[in-house]
This record gives structure tokens, C-alpha cells and sequence, in this order.
């Protein structure tokens, strides 16, 4: 199958995501033809360095590649630094081209070193997770965490160049996997009843990681990102359809202190949260409710969430507000593939929607 191409629209200029078997193996070509040099060097972590390095080293002029930790609780200031000195070691000026392979944490971080190294420098992402793939590698969003908070410190810098090759994803832990493909889930429930059911008739392949057909779910699920983050690089309106399933999502994540789910994880409950307040509203069919809660369900077990109590995931959300939003924008589905914002969801019904999940009463 030939690689598929798409363009992402961005206000310094597009750039293209290609996406296929064996385009790892391109990379040195594809960077020349899109003049991106004349030097290129790699930043990842030793563990993926370790499984993929041998299919990317030839797309760098450098003798060494830059080999920082990955990991949330290494997605700081401290790791950014390491960059840093890792580029003025190898006397890198500003033609330099920073090629970034890894998962989402690599991403966010050395892409938040190349906007801000020399005021800025060229990125090039290759993505290495399901999550990296079809999500954090797209839009131009960089940035690390701050005790205080997740994500809170942060540019926005378009890569150059996005390659997804699906061979790579063959050595995902499962679990990382997984928590993909629930972001794959949103995307056919905000956009795509096709790709909610293509997931949902594959599931042996996809967990077989069968290449064609991830490269197919990849693909579309880019193509979604794509045009969403096309429309609205800053997020200022129709980007926000992105956070379906984030408010309750990134409450959870909160209140466990990042340790017990993988964002995925969170965000499928989230999704099932979403749900549940749209039928309780009558904006809903039950009938979307329960396709989704099904395909969740096959995908398998989530961490539990019985005892977490529901005041301290609603007091989650409106702290999230306060710092990040002002207002509460919640997203709800008004069936498969179609969403509406809403702006006046009560206490009440975010409690009863967090209830539905299985979240205790107090
Ligand atoms: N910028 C955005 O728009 C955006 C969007 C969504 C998420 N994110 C960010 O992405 C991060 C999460 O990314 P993630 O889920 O990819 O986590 P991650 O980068 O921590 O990767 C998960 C684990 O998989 C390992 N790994 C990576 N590639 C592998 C491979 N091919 N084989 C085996 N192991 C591999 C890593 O070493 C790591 O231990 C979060 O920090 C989140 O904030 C950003
Ligand atoms: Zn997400």
C-alpha cells in the first residue's frame, strides 16, 4: 500500500503527516526533498532509541543521537535542559533540524526545546506511540508540565514534517496500546461512525498489529485531527470538539495524581461520561450510549474508578475551569459522528454523569 499524505494547515506555513509501512525507511529522502538540512539531528529516549534507532539513524548527520528519559515525571524543565545542552554540545546553530522520535512525552518536550532553542528551530516529528501517531504529534502544541500542573508551560510549534510509520507501534506494551485507541474511539464518535465501527469489526487485527489495518485507523484519525486543527491552529472554537471525553478525563487523572490511569484510560470514561449527561439532557440517542459503552467494554479492562469519590472529580472540573478555561465548554455527541457544545452543564448533571460511571456518591 502506498504511503497515504496529508496536509496540515498551520500559520507558519503546512506541513505534511505521511503515514505507511516502511516510510521510516524514507526519511533521509524525504527530508532532502523537502530541503530540511543540512543538519538533522535525533532527540528520543533510550528505550526507544533502543527498539527503532537502527530504522531512523541514517536520517541524522550527527555521530550521536540526544537520549533523554521519557516518562511523564520527565517531562520538565530538567529534561528540556538536557536538550539544550545536548544541542550546544554538538554546536548546533539555527539551520538545525531537530528530529524528535518517540511517544507523546518526547514530542511535547523536544518540541518545546526547538521553539525556544535559538528562538526557535526547525522540528520534525516521528511519533512512535498509537497516542503520538494519531494525537499529540499533529497541531503544534509543545510543552511540559509544571509542578503545579500538567502541560501548564508551552508553545505552539508546527513540525515540518509528521512521519507515522505503523511498524514501530509492533512493540507498544499493550496497555499503551490501548490507551490509543480510545483516543481512536473519540475520533469516530466526534467525526467518524466509519471509524468507530472499523475499530470495532478489527479488534484481533489491531491487536495483532497488523499493519495495513493500522495504517488505515491511523490515517483517518490524522485526516480528523487534521482538519479540526486546520480550521482552528489556537484553539480558540471548533479545536475544542478535540476535548470530548477531557472534562471528566482530565479530573480523573487529577484526583489519582497522574499514577493510575493512562490518559487514554481516563479519557474512555470520560467519553462514557459524556454519554451519560447527553441522554440525561435527551441530546443523546441511548442507543450511541450503549454502542460506545460497548466498543469500551471490548477493548478491555479500565482501572477502577469505585472509589473515587464524585465531589472531588466535580471539584477537579472546576478547578481545571478556573486555571484553563474560564468557562466550562462540555462537549456532548448528539449521536455517532456528530457533537454540540454545550455551556451550561449544572453540578448536578456532571454528578450524575460521573455517578453513571461508577464513581461513589461522595
Ligand atoms: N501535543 C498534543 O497535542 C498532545 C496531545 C495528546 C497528548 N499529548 C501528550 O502526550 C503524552 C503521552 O504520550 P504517550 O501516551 O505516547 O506516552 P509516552 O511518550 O510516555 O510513551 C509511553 C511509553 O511507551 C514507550 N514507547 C514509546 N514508543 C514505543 C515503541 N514503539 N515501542 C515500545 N515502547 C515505546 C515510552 O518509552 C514510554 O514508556 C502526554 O504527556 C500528553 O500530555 C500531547
Ligand atoms: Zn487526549
Amino acid at each position: 500500500m502506498p504511503p497515504t499524505r496529508i496536509e496540515v494547515a498551520a500559520g507558519a506555513g503546512a506541513y505534511p503527516v505521511i503515514i505507511g509501512s516502511a516510510t521510516l525507511a524514507t526519511l533521509p529522502r524525504l527530508l532532502d526533498q523537502t530541503a530540511l538540512g543540512p543538519r538533522r539531528i535525533i532527540v528520543s529516549s533510550p528505550v526507544v532509541w533502543e527498539l527503532h534507532g537502527h530504522a531512523v539513524r541514517r536520517a541524522s548527520t550527527e555521530a550521536a543521537p540526544i537520549l533523554v528519559p521519557d516518562g511523564e515525571r520527565f517531562k520538565n524543565s530538567v529534561t528540556v535542559s538536557r536538550v539544550y545542552e545536548g544541542l550546544l554540545e554538538a554546536g548546533a546553530d539555527r539551520s538545525i533540524v531537530v528530529i524528535a522520535v518517540g511517544g507523546g512525552v518526547i514530542g511535547d518536550l523536544v518540541g518545546f526545546a526547538a521553539a525556544t532553542y535559538l528562538r526557535g528551530v526547525r522540528l520534525v516529528h516521528v511519533p512512535t506511540t498509537l497516542l503520538a501517531q494519531v494525537d499529540s504529534a499533529i497541531g503544534g502544541k509543545v510543552g511540559i508540565n509544571h509542578p503545579l500542573g500538567k502541560n501548564l508551560i508551552g508553545a505552539f510549534h508546527p513540525p515540518r514534517l509528521v512521519i507515522a510509520d505503523p511498524s514501530v507501534l509492533a512493540t507498544l506494551p499493550r496497555r499503551e496500546f490501548r490507551a490509543g485507541l480510545y483516543e481512536v474511539v473519540k475520533y469516530g464518535v466526534i467525526s467518524s461512525p466509519a471509524l468507530l465501527e472499523q475499530v470495532a469489526s478489527s479488534l484481533p487485527a489491531l491487536f495483532k498489529r497488523d499493519e495495513a489495518i493500522l495504517a488505515q485507523v491511523v490515517s483517518e484519525s490524522c485526516r480528523i485531527k487534521a482538519e479540526i486543527v486546520s480550521g482552528d491552529e489556537r484553539e480558540s472554537g471548533v479545536r475544542r470538539v478535540l476535548n470530548f471525553g477531557h472534562t471528566v478525563a482530565h479530573a480523573l487523572e487529577a484526583i489519582t495524581k497522574y499514577r493510575r490511569f493512562r490518559h487514554g484510560e481516563a479519557v474512555a470514561y470520560g467519553m462514557l461520561a459524556a454519554m451519560h449527561l447527553g441522554v440525561g439532557r435527551g441530546i443523546t440517542p441511548a442507543a450511541a450510549r450503549d454502542r460506545v459503552a460497548e466498543l469500551i467494554a471490548k477493548l478491555g479492562p479500565l482501572p477502577p474508578v469505585a472509589d473515587l469519590s464524585s465531589k472531588e472529580v466535580i471539584g477537579a472540573i472546576a478547578h481545571d475551569k478556573k486555571i484553563v478555561e474560564g468557562t466550562l465548554h462540555f462537549i456532548a455527541a448528539t449521536d455517532i459522528g456528530t457533537t454540540t457544545t454545550l455551556k451550561d452543564v449544572t453540578e448536578k448533571e456532571l454528578k450524575a454523569a460521573v455517578r453513571a460511571i461508577g464513581v461513589k456518591k461522595n
